[in-house]
């Protein structure tokens, strides 16, 4: 067996090699992908002895989502927020645990703002199932202060973004804008090493990853939608198959590499997605994008929606460019609340 060519590139000399490309970071860039990759390695030991040590089941409490908070929800959420609140990279943060922005004292702040899902695929937690977490990075706008405003912005003014998956392995996969790029953590070493360079989203749709039970609260674009995907299957060639893990950093991650569409569609009961736009949907279209796909909501592209609130929900279709512009035509036929 012989080991890959990227084999020994680690995160934190990747990061490093690819600053020459951000002239204005002055390093923190580098430094705040390093810490996250530390944030990281802390949640995915955490997660890797779940049921051993007491971490499987609720808190008893209820997050600002409505959401029942589970033990390592609130274990990767204080992770996160302590290792960035220390690097002195960042400035303020928002995460989906915390009602509000959470501010960076002055002695420790930074010149970044980053966007967060701790862990994302709760209901997988405590059946040994891929789960993650998902981050979006922007510059602070002042030097002086730091507000809502610093974290509201489309997802087009993003620099950064990424996830780290605790699956069969622990993966992290970034991009600073250029390529989008996968390290895969070495157990033995404690270190992300490069395993995946300048990844690119297949053109065609392999998997569909959906929650079909849901179809009957969904606007009237997605069966047809659904239809016309599978249609592409024929008695001797299976072109399309369906995956959904139910943790959409997990779902996003195989789509990714071996091309799929994910939709979370608008709910026609509630008028609104389910998934949220600052730490979900944005940062996984920022990746999308760069690797040759796309993300929509349905009026637009998601990195062109502007939030009105820390925990917004939008409807999402990621995947292959071809079929987010076919969810689209259905949706300008079909019609959907989102739109109007
Ligand atoms: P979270 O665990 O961070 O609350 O997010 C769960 C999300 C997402 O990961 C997943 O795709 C979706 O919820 C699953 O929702 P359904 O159970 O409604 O399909
Ligand atoms: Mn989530
Ligand atoms: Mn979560």
């Amino acid at each position: 067996m012989s080991l890959a060519a990227d084999f020994g590139v680690t995160l934190t000399q990747h990061v490093l090699g690819n600053q020459a490309h951000h002239p204005g970071a002055r390093g923190r860039f580098s430094a705040l992908l390093t810490q996250i990759g530390v944030a990281g390695k802390l949640i995915s030991a955490q997660v890797r002895r779940a049921g051993l040590i007491e971490v499987w089941g609720g808190t008893g409490e209820t997050n600002v989502q409505g959401e029942k908070v589970q033990k390592l929800d609130r274990i990767a959420n204080d992770t996160f927020v302590e290792v960035l609140r220390r690097s002195g990279c960042v400035a303020a943060m928002a995460s989906e645990e915390e009602d509000a922005l959470i501010p960076v004292e002055p002695a420790f702040s930074g010149d970044y703002v980053v966007a967060f899902d701790p862990l994302d695929g709760s209901s997988n937690i405590d059946v040994s199932v891929s789960i993650g977490t998902i981050f979006a990075i922007y510059p602070r706008r002042h030097p002086d202060r730091v507000g809502l405003d610093d974290i509201l912005r489309p997802g087009r003014e993003m620099v950064g973004a990424g996830y780290i998956v605790y699956g069969s392995a622990t993966v992290l996969v970034y991009s600073a804008g250029r390529t989008v790029d996968c390290f895969t953590l070495d157990p033995s070493s404690g270190e992300f090493f490069l395993t995946r360079r300048a990844i690119r989203m297949p053109d065609r749709t392999k998997y569909l990853s959906i929650n079909e039970c849901n179809l009957p609260y969904w606007p009237d674009w997605v069966g047809p939608t659904l239809s016309a995907i599978k249609g592409r299957n024929d008695p001797d060639v299976r072109r399309v198959s369906a995956r959904h893990i139910g943790s959409l950093v997990a779902d996003f991650h195989r789509n990714l590499l071996t091309g799929g569409l994910f939709m979370y569609p608008v709910d026609r009961r509630t008028g609104r997605g389910k998934l949220r736009l600052l730490y979900e949907c944005n940062p996984l279209a920022w990746l999308a994008e760069i690797a040759g796909g796309a993300a929509s909501w349905g009026g637009g592209a998601i990195l062109d929606r502007q939030p009105t609130g820390l925990h917004d929900r939008s409807g999402l279709v990621i995947g292959p460019a071809e079929d987010v512009a076919l969810a689209r035509r259905m949706m300008a036929t079909h019609g959907d609340p989102e739109q109007g």
